[in-house]
């Protein structure tokens, strides 16, 4: 099948390569012409494990393509799909500017029958907006609008397309619909469903699964800061309670709060949803108070052992991304835990696999950075961990004792062993566990 992808962000691009690695020819859009010429060049523009090689041999086999013309990609493609950017507005509401003013265009430039599928995050009533910006132009029987929220999770997104636990179809038309689940046929093989339905259900069903998620990790955040005043312990209990087949054990740890481009931004935005057709959804914004004081939750402990003023103490911190196995750190945790510490005075050294140069792009000289993680613990009064990344979980304990000035650490993951820790002698404070 032919098709285009405008928008070549994180979903954009990873829609488009695993589309072509089915056979699809597509040829991806975006407006950054410097950016288009280095996927040309076969230069990936984002950190995603496994995306480059199947992005270098679509690209070599000339099944993926890039342009900066929008009218090449309409004239090339059956099926457009819109993974444009849905940035939140200073009222919390997704801001549209983008999607409507593609869809705009296009409603000037296609010129036969053509599938266009929202695939960005888009609150409910948005497909019904892109069909009026279509429908400017253009004659209804030339087009429809498909709504396909993705449910891609970086660091896993090529295998999560690949192999989705569902595809989720907002549509209403049956010959959009046959030619979806063609497209889709190839990615669903062992048998997990192409779930069609209408186009307002299916943009909610995207909040609602990540706004569910997220209330998840907010319900066991306070699980788990219960649990470290009552004297239980949250791993314990995560795993009592996850073994009920009705809870699943998957999205119950606790931790520094959920980032991330997704969750803060989907949850904000429907809760933004709900008040606009007068309801108040007073769950999420409990979810979103929670999550607001978790990520402070290591720099909180860090500051009930020393006091609130860190004047010279140095502070070791693994860990920048939202999360491990990618570079990315929008609403990182670390963040929070970085500006909390600075203004209480602390001096503050970094680790972190990938992250390490969007961070400095941010702190420049006020935080240092380090290419080992042991490096990083070199004169430190503390360790604190924020994100875990597997290199993180089997430390050799001696070796950070050498290196910290005193065997303190603070982590905000529950990589260790309770025991284990105490008896390699260090002051250890997790969350949600007795230290
Ligand atoms: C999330 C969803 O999981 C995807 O299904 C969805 O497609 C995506 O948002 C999106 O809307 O585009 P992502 O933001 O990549 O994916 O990351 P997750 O793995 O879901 O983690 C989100 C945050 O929750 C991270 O900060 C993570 O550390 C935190 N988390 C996750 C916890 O604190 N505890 C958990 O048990 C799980």
């Amino acid at each position: 099948m032919k098709i285009a992808v405008v928008g070549t962000g994180y979903v954009g691009l990873v829609t488009g390569t695993c589309f072509a690695e089915t056979g699809n020819e597509v040829i991806c859009v975006d407006i950054d012409a410097a950016k288009v010429e280095k996927m040309r060049q076969g230069i990936v523009p984002i950190y995603e494990p496994d995306l480059d090689v199947l992005f270098e041999r679509n690209r070599r086999q000339g099944r993926l393509r890039f342009t900066t013309e929008l009218a090449e990609a309409v004239a090339h493609a059956d099926i457009i799909f819109l993974a444009l950017p849905t940035p939140p507005g200073d009222d919390g509401a997704a801001d549209l500017r983008y999607i409507l003013g593609v869809a705009a265009d296009l409603s000037r430039l296609i010129t036969r029958y053509t599938v266009v599928v929202d695939k960005s995050t888009v609150p409910v009533g948005t497909a019904e907006l892109v069909h009026a910006a279509l429908a400017e132009h253009l004659d209804e029987s030339l087009f429809s609008v498909v709504s396909n929220p993705e449910f891609l999770r970086e660091g896993v997104a090529v295998d999560d397309f690949m192999k989705p636990d569902r595809v989720v179809i907002g549509v209403e038309d049956p010959k959009a619909e046959a030619v979806m689940q063609r497209l889709y046929e190839p990615f669903v093989r062992s048998g997990n469903p192409i779930i069609a339905m209408d186009l307002r259900s299916a943009e909610m069903t995207k909040y609602a699964a990540n706004s569910y998620l997220a209330t998840r990790i907010s319900f066991m955040n306070e699980i788990a800061n219960l649990c470290e005043k009552v004297g239980a312990d949250v791993d314990a209990v995560r795993k009592g309670m996850g073994s009920d087949t009705r809870i699943g054990k998957r999205f119950l740890f606790p931790g520094v709060g959920y980032g991330g481009s997704c969750f803060p931004k989907d949850v904000q935005a429907l809760a933004h949803t709900a008040g606009q057709f007068g309801y108040n959804f007073r769950i999420l914004e409990a979810v979103m108070g929670v999550n607001t004081d978790q990520r402070f939750r290591v720099a909180d402990k860090i500051e009930a052992y020393y006091g609130s003023d860190l004047a010279g103490k140095t502070v070791a911190l693994w860990g920048l991304a939202f999360k491990p196995n990618t570079d990315d750190i929008r609403e990182a945790p670390a963040l929070y835990t970085i500006d909390r510490l600075l203004a209480a005075g602390a001096h503050v050294r970094t680790f972190d696999p990938e992250a390490m140069e969007n961070v400095r792009a941010i702190y420049g000289d006020a935080i240092s950075y380090h290419e080992d993680q042991y490096e990083a613990l070199e004169g430190a009064d503390c360790l604190a961990i924020v994100t875990e990344w597997s290199v993180f979980r089997t430390p050799t304990f001696e070796r950070m004792k050498e290196h910290l000035k005193s065997p303190v650490v603070f982590d905000g993951r529950n990589l260790y062993d309770l025991r284990r820790m105490v008896e390699a002698g260090f002051y250890y404070d997790s969350i949600g566990r007795q230290t």
